[in-house]
């Protein structure tokens, strides 16, 4: 099929490149010229991994095009797919993007004379299609819908797996205004054998939040436990949600094999969860249900819980060095999760403003996020350099992790990089000005820790007995 995607961001880019290794034409527009020429070369503004690949191979097919020119995209396809951003607003979700995105699609529908299908891959809060989408583009194409198709199909892509999540996904939601546009989106994913939910726009809206606040409210479960943990003597959260995992509800035997299914990655407790979905994500819905005069106590919990993890592992550091005014701290892991370059809203900036605003001088320490990523691309990345930007007041970010421990005063580990695991810590812990490890993430507490190492972790109970590995073990 022929394919416009508007908006060459995560998901849109994610979805134009893999729509086209599934044999499609695709364009993506961009409204960004540097954007679209770094794409029409096979380069990734962003860090996805086999992202590239797939870009340079549909380019060579000549199946996969860049351009600012949207009316040009609209016009030489059946489906266009709006993937433009959803940014948290001071009232809820802002929906400025994805209205002038509907708004040039809308005009561009005048000069497309067969049937076009319109979908909306943003995250959108329940109605939009329905109530903003729909108004535009009938007002902007001087047609009603039914005429063209409408749907909402969400994604739900990982950063870092975004790829091959698209390429497998667990299940298609296909919002549609009539079975028309519907038969018309589904059509683009023939070839997948997942389950496929046909439904109204808004349960399809609906199915986005409702999966990322699920992913949300299990961390913030597992931090609470963490907090009742580190009140009790002689608990540690790790221990205790391992033994929840073990219901074989949570992990079924199946052919005396113990399957451990991924939701149970979000029931771990850690420093919170972080990124550009879940905190904007259950942002929004608590906005929506609040201006339906719906109160969500469970959903304000979930952020609740959460905005206090970053500033819980600052107090374990303070608790260990007595002051935190003048120490040298050491972050290791700065990006949101493991495996990605993404610092939105990601906890190590609230750990490190923590120790800021307590004295602590900071340096830095992650795999991924180095101090001049971008450069490949100048231009393309302005809110990635503001967001190095933003961490580099006072922050040394360090290309070694020999730099950023050396006479330290602490390691404090927020993301759970899993190079972390491999370092020789007896090593490390040597050129620190003191061995003490301060374990956000839970994610080196297998570590055989010499003597003199202290090692501290979120969710376990300040008793000396725990912090021997021999007594652990
Ligand atoms: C999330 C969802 O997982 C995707 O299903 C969804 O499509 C996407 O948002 C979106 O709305 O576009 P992502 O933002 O990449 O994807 O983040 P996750 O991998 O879910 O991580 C979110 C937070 O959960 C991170 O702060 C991470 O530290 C934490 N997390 C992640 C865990 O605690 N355990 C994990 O196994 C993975």
């Amino acid at each position: 099929m022929r394919i416009a995607v508007v908006g060459s961001g995560y998901v849109g880019l994610t979805a134009a490149a893999c729509l086209a290794s599934l044999g499609h034409e695709v364009r993506c527009v961009d409204v960004v010229p540097e954007r679209v020429a770094a794409i029409e070369l096979g380069q990734s503004p962003f860090f996805e991994p086999g992202l590239a690949e797939l870009l340079s191979s549909a380019l060579a097919g000549k199946r996969l095009f860049a351009t600012t020119d949207l009316v040009d995209a609209v016009v030489r396809s059946e489906i266009t797919i709006i993937a433009v951003g959803t940014p948290q607003g001071l009232a809820g979700i802002d929906l400025s993007f994805v209205e002038a995105a509907t708004g040039s699609i809308g005009r561009a529908l005048r000069d497309v004379s067969g049937y076009h299908v319109v979908v909306s891959k943003s995250t959108v809060v329940p109605g939009t299609a329905d109530t903003v989408m729909r108004p535009i583009l009938e007002r902007e194409s001087g047609r009603n819908v039914g005429e063209f198709g409408l749907c909402v199909n969400p994604e739900f892509l990982r950063e870092g797996h975004a790829v091959a999540d698209f390429l497998n996904p667990d299940r298609l939601v296909i919002g549609e205004w009539d079975q028309r546009s519907g038969d018309t989106v589904a059509r683009l994913y023939e070839t997948f054998a997942c389950p496929v939910i046909r439904t109204t726009l808004a349960n399809a809206e609906m199915i986005k939040y409702a999966s990322n606040a699920l992913l949300a409210t299990l961390i913030s479960f597992s931090n609470e436990i963490a907090v009742i943990c580190e009140a009790t003597r002689d608990t540690d959260v790790q221990t205790v949600l391992h033994g929840v995992h073990l219901d074989q509800r949570l992990s079924p035997v199946v052919a005396g094999e113990r399957v451990k299914p991924g939701i149970l990655s979000y029931l771990w407790a850690g420093c919170g969860f972080g990124g550009s979905c879940l905190p904007k994500d259950v942002n929004a819905l608590r906005a929506y249900a609040r201006e339906r005069i719906v109160d969500v106590p469970l959903l304000d919990a979930v952020m609740t819980v959460n905005a206090q993890r970053p500033r819980s592992l600052v107090d374990l550091a303070e608790k260990a060095l007595g002051s935190l005014r003048g120490a040298t701290i050491t972050v290791l892991g700065l990006a949101f999760k493991p495996e990605t370059s993404d610092l939105r809203n990601s906890p190590a900036l609230q750990v490190i403003q923590a120790f800021q605003e307590r004295g602590a001088i900071i340096r830095a320490y992650d795999p991924i996020v180095t101090a001049e990523p971008d450069l490949a691309f100048p231009g393309l990345s302005s809110e990635r350099h503001e967001q190095l930007l933003g961490l580099s007041g006072g922050v040394t970010l360090c290309a070694t992790k020999e730099a950023a421990l050396r006479d330290s005063g602490a390691a404090v580990l927020v993301t759970a990089c899993p190079e972390f695991l491999s370092w020789n810590w007896e090593e490390l812990c040597s050129i620190m000005r003191q061995p003490l490890v301060i374990d956000g993430r839970g994610a080196l507490s297998d570590v055989a820790w010499p003597v003199d190492v202290r090692y501290l972790e979120i969710g376990r109970a300040p008793n000396p007995a725990f912090l021997s590995r021999a007594l652990a073990g």
